[in-house]
């Protein structure tokens, strides 16, 4: 029995340690506040209330009225769980990109519950969206916020609602993640439409998305986390093709 105690002890100090390590060093300068040591199992949470007083100047205009100030208060109605893959989901997008940089610090422990290699949710909530480990909930923080304000197709897409779900469905993108084109044609297709949309008037084969390629994956010339590149160029130098999400011009 005592053993068993001292066991549950030592778990709770280093569940406590590396939860203050995780945060940021204005955080972790006054771990007391959000940090509650007797009442937290595996990973600390603040809930709404610890920067929000009331919802009613965030929400947007026209919304219907809004009680307390918890979480809860807005799951009643805007239900979680990845649901609606392909339609946007504004309610996801505002709550990201409103604590995100440039806007917020972006702690994603703020407000999910984690325990690395286990499950990742919201409290209050059974169901998981997957198990990351350390390793992948750092890759995960990059991409949400280069999706919340980068130059790249991400942030596109971020900022007419399309969240992840939409694009990677219901669980947790891997490491080792991409999407097919079927996917990118639910929403941009029918394919023979895309093209018409991009051929050039003075030049009606030098069409990205009908040429002598064939049938090729979006993601060779379209990245989503990163600099998306014209792959004909790499054969075609003469060519004058842009893409969108390129990056910044460069010097
Ligand atoms: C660590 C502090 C912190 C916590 C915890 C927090 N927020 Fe925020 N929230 C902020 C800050 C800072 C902003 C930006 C305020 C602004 O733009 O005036 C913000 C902005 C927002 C916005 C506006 C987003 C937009 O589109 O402009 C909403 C909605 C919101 N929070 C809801 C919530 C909800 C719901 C929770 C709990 C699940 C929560 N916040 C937890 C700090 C926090
Ligand atoms: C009484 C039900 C209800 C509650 C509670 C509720 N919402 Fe909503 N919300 C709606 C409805 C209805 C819409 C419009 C349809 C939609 O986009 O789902 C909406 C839309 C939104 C949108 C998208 C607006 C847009 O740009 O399209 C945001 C952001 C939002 N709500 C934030 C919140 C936040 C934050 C909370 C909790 C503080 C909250 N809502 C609580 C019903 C509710
Ligand atoms: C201010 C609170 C808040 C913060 C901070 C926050 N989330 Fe969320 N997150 C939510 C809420 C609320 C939902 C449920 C949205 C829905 O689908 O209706 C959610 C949903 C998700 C989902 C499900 C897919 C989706 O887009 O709805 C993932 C994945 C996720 N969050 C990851 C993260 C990661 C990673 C971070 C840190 C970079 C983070 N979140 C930061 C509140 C937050
Ligand atoms: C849930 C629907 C949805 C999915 C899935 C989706 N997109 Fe988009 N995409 C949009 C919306 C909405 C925009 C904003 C501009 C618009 O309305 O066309 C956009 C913008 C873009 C743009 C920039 C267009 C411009 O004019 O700036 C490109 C390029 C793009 N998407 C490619 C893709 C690719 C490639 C995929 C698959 C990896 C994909 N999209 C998946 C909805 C989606
Ligand atoms: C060989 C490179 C290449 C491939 C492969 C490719 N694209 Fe594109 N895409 C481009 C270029 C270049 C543009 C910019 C063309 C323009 O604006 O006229 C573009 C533009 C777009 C746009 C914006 C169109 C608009 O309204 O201006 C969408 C959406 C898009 N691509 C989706 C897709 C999807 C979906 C796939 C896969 C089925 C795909 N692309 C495959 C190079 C490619
Ligand atoms: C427009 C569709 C789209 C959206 C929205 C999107 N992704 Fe992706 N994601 C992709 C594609 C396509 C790839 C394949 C690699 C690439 O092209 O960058 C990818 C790759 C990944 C990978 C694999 C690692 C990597 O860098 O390639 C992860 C993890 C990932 N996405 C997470 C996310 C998260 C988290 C979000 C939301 C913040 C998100 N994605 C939003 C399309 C999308
Ligand atoms: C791997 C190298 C390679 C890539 C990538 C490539 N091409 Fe080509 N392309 C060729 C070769 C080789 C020829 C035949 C020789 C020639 O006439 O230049 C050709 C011929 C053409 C021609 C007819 C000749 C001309 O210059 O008018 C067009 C149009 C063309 N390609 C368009 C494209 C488009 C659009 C893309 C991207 C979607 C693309 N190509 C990608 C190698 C490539």
């Amino acid at each position: 029995m005592k053993k068993n105690w001292l066991l549950l002890i030592a778990a709770l100090v280093f569940a406590l340690g590396y939860t203050v390590f995780e945060n940021s060093p204005v955080d972790a300068a006054k771990p007391a506040k959000t940090v509650k040591a007797t009442k937290v199992p595996v990973q600390a949470k603040t809930s709404c209330k610890t920067c929000h007083a009331d919802f009613s100047s965030l929400i947007p205009q026209g919304h219907p009225p809004v009680k307390g100030n918890e979480l809860s208060s807005c799951t009643a109605c805007h239900q979680p769980g990845m649901p609606g893959m392909e339609k946007k989901n504004a309610f996801s997008t505002r709550i990201h990109m409103g604590h995100l940089p440039p806007k917020g610090k972006g702690d994603c422990l703020n407000c999910h519950q984690w325990s690395a290699g286990k499950n990742f949710g919201l409290p209050g909530m059974k169901e998981s969206w997957g198990a990351p480990t350390k390793e992948d909930m750092d890759i995960l923080k990059e991409i949400f916020n280069s999706w919340a304000a980068s130059e790249y197709m991400d942030n596109l897409h971020a900022k007419a609602s399309v969240s992840c779900a939409n694009c990677h469905g219901k669980e947790l993108p891997a490491p080792d993640a991409t999407v097919e084109n079927k996917k990118c044609l639910e929403c941009h297709g029918p394919m023979d439409q895309l093209a018409k949309k991009t051929e050039p008037a003075d030049f009606k084969d030098r069409n990205p998305h009908k040429s002598h390629l064939g049938d090729v994956a979006c993601t060779v010339c379209h990245k989503a986390h990163g600099e998306s590149k014209v792959y004909c160029l790499s054969c075609h130098q003469k060519f004058e093709m842009k893409i969108q999400g390129a990056g910044k011009p460069k010097q």
